[in-house]
């Protein structure tokens, strides 16, 4: 059977004409959701992921916990991944070589645009 995926609309408004994505999420359990946000700059996709509800961030986006470890199911092209998040990653249970990432490491960007993200749990 198909699994039915919910939006989550984190558009309220866009007065400043920001860009728009949409980023595919699977939950822990399965779960699917799409969300549409704007891209703002600065932020990281972490505290995107919070702004709606998903619980992670326990050290504040630092690379520190792992609370955000995510496997990237789509071909996306990413920013490189730095030692921090390297060392962090190595500590994992649930390491993915070619997948794993920490979502509080990704900036937010358009190109982010369709990104397929599986959350997980170590
Ligand atoms: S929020 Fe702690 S590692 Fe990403």
């Amino acid at each position: 059977m198909e699994n039915k995926e919910t939006l989550i609309d984190n558009v309220i408004e866009n007065p400043n004409s920001l860009d728009i994505i949409t980023i595919n999420i699977i939950d822990v359990d399965d779960t699917r959701y799409i969300l549409r946000t704007l891209v703002h700059q600065n932020q990281n996709l972490m505290e995107v992921f919070r702004e709606v509800e998903f619980a992670m961030g326990h050290c504040g986006g630092m690379a520190l916990c792992a609370s955000c470890h995510c496997y990237i199911e789509s071909s996306h092209c990413l920013n490189n991944i730095d030692l921090e998040e390297e060392s962090m990653l190595d500590q994992l249970q649930n390491i993915n070589c070619e997948k794993s990432r920490l979502i509080c490491q990704i900036p937010m960007n358009k190109s982010l645009d369709g990104i397929v993200i599986r959350i997980v749990r170590d």
